[in-house]
Order: structure tokens, then C-alpha cells, then sequence
């Protein structure tokens, strides 16, 4: 009998309806379409509208992931697992909220933070979660709404980082199945937290004495330091995901890397060994959007055709923590809804 595993049975994505060019950004910025471009391959994001959160992008792109998988009704779903950076509040989660909305009843829901690796992260809660038989189907949504959280002045962060969310469903299935997540290999290293974050609202900011500060709601990062970590971090994780599932880097059909900067993926390619026809890019058009970003840039590639059932995926991811994942599986031919 063949091992159990979690099978992709469904893939959804919503993006919020306003595109931001790079121009526009130029106007109120020191910056201009031709760095951006040519710095980070980033051509316009998309921002949510004051008063959207981020569960209201999750609730979008959940539906249409359920809607992949042909699971709607109550039960169908066993967990639901919100993965983001900027959840509603501090408290509480935001996935209860978008279990109820998505009208899943009294399903278990938590929220995963592990910056720009944590859809990554949720996919490895969620396989072990349907391999010990927790949960026949779980509802994976990585959900971002950066706007807010953009100091305006920040020419650094503000052309980078843009607004989303992507949604798998996986179900339990076994390993030889297409769609099975094969294996996943995830890192941290605490010691670099410093490099990018939001310091505002935690415990440690506010039990000092010291007053708020405006900037302490805003996203920082250090782009520069963090650049050559997202290139090994991601390369060693791809390594040891390859390992793990007994793949070369010849059998491997298509990276879907995190969409943090053109930059990155030709580096990370490069020293993978893998041709850059063989690189999934969509951060052109959606920018970095962190948790989103994987699911999103698989649901672009999927509507465009380029995944052929069986075919085999490399997923790698690396972000705030600094945390960093890589996963590998087969595609199952999902029909996007
Ligand atoms: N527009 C125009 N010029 C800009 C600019 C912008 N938006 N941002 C920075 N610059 C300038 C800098 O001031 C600097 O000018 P100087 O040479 O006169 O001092 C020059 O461009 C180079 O700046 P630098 O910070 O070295 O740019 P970079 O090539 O490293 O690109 C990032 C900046 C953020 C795009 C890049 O470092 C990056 O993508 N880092 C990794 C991000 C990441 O992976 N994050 C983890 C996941 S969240």
C-alpha cells in the first residue's frame, strides 16, 4: 500500500482590483519605472482600497479554492490555516473569521506567521495534519494586505511589496498520486531578526517605556543585507528538499520560488543549476506578496497552461524570521475556478 500523503485537490487566488504602476509610485516617490524594473523585474503591484483586510482577500481566494476542489458544503474541510504577515488585528486570529465567512461552520482555524516563507510553513502543518488523520480536507490560504503597513516615504519597501492572497485545498491522499507533497524542509535563524519586520504592537515593544513612534506600524527592511540570505537560504532548503524526495535538479519541471525580486530567482537558479526557462515569475505583475506569494504565482502559471499534470514542482520560499522552506511535489491538473 502506497504512504500516505497530502494531495492537491484545488487552487484559487484573488488579487484586490487596483493595479499600481510603477509611474504612479514615481509621482510621490524618489524612485522611477526604470530602477524598479531593473533592480527587482517588478512592474506594478496590486493595493487594497482603505477599509479591505486582509481577511477579505482570503475569503476571495478560499472561495475559489473550494470551488476548485468541489468542496462546499460544511465538513468538506477539516482546517482551515490563514498564513500572513498582516492579520486583521493582534487578536483574534483572523482565520475563524474567514472559516465563518467562507461558511465552513465550526472547522479549527489558526493563523500561521512565518513572513514571506509561511505558506510554505502552512503546507507542512497541513500535511502532517492530514497524515496523523486530524483532517480529511484542509483549506490553505496565504493572505496579505501590505498597503497599510507601507511607510510612504519608504521608497525601499513601497515599490516592493504589494496586496493578495492564494488558497490550495489539500486533501489526504497517498505519494503516488499527482498532486502529492512528497516532503518539505523548513529553517529559521533567529539571530537575523533584525533585517525586516514590523516592530509595532508586539509584547517586547510595548513593555518598554519608550513612546511610540510613528514609524513602529511601518514595515522595515534591509534589502541589502537580506538579498544574499534569500539567495543561499532558498538554494540549501531546494538542496534538501531534493534530497529528501530522491529528485536531481534535471527532474525537476518548474521552481516556484518566493516573487521578492527578479534578482533573487536568477541567483537562486543559477546556483541550483536549473535553466530560467524553468523559473516561474509573476512578481512582474503582483510584486512581493509575501505569505500570497507562492499560491499566487501558482494559480497565474496554472491558468496560463504551463503545468502539465505529473509534472514536477520545486517551491522555495525565505522571508521575515528569518525563516525559509522549500517543498517538493508532483502537479495534479487542477481546473481553476
Ligand atoms: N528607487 C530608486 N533608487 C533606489 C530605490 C528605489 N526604490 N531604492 C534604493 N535606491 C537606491 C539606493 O539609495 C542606492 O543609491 P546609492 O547607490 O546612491 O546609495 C541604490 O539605489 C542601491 O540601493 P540598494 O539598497 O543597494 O538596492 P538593491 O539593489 O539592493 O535593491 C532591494 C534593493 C530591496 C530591491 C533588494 O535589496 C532586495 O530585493 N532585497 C531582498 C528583499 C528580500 O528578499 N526580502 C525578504 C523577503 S521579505
Amino acid at each position: 500500500m502506497s504512504a500516505p500523503a497530502a494531495v492537491l485537490a484545488g487552487l484559487g487566488s484573488y488579487v484586490p482590483p487596483r493595479t499600481v504602476t510603477n509611474d504612479e509610485l514615481s509621482q510621490h516617490l524618489d524612485t522611477n519605472d526604470e530602477w524598479i524594473v531593473q533592480r527587482t523585474g517588478i512592474r506594478q503591484r496590486h493595493w487594497s482600497d482603505p477599509g479591505v483586510a486582509t481577511s477579505d482577500l482570503a475569503v476571495e481566494a478560499g472561495h475559489r479554492a473550494l470551488k476548485s476542489a468541489g468542496a462546499q458544503a460544511p465538513g468538506d474541510i477539516g482546517m482551515v490555516i490563514v498564513a500572513t504577515t498582516t492579520p486583521d488585528q493582534q487578536c483574534p486570529t483572523t482565520s475563524p473569521d474567514v472559516a465563518a465567512r467562507l461558511g465552513l461552520g465550526n472547522v479549527a482555524a489558526l493563523d500561521l506567521a512565518a513572513g514571506c516563507s509561511g505558506f510554505i510553513y502552512a503546507l507542512a502543518t497541513a500535511s502532517a495534519t492530514l497524515m496523523a488523520g486530524y483532517a480529511e480536507r484542509v483549506l490553505v490560504i496565504g493572505a496579505e494586505t501590505f498597503r497599510p503597513f507601507l511607510n510612504p516615504t519608504d521608497r525601499g519597501t513601497s515599490v516592493i511589496f504589494g496586496d493578495g492572497a492564494g488558497a490550495v485545498v489539500l486533501r489526504r491522499g497517498t505519494i503516488d498520486e499527482p498532486g502529492a507533497v512528497l516532503t518539505v524542509d523548513l529553517g529559521s535563524d533567529g539571530s537575523l531578526r533584525e533585517l525586516v519586520g514590523i516592530p509595532g504592537n508586539g509584547s517586547r515593544h510595548r513593555s518598554t517605556d519608550r513612546p511610540p513612534h510613528p514609524d513602529d506600524q511601518y514595515l522595515y527592511m534591509n534589502g541589502k543585507e537580506i538579498f544574499p540570505h534569500a539567495v543561499r537560504r532558498m538554494a540549501q532548503s531546494s538542496s534538501a528538499a531534493l534530497e529528501n524526495v530522491g529528485w536531481n535538479v534535471d527532474d525537476v519541471d518548474h521552481v516556484v520560488g518566493h516573487q521578492a525580486n527578479l534578482r533573487i530567482l536568477q541567483a537562486l537558479a543559477q546556483l541550483l543549476g536549473v535553466d530560467k526557462q524553468r523559473v516561474v515569475t509573476h512578481l512582474d505583475q503582483v510584486g512581493n506578496t509575501s505569505a500570497a506569494s507562492i499560491p499566487l504565482a501558482l494559480a497565474d502559471a496554472a491558468a496560463k497552461g504551463r503545468f502539465q499534470r505529473h509534472d514536477r514542482l520545486l517551491l522555495t520560499a525565505f522571508g521575515a524570521g528569518l525563516t525559509w522552506g522549500s517543498a517538493a511535489l508532483t502537479w495534479p491538473g487542477v481546473t481553476l475556478a
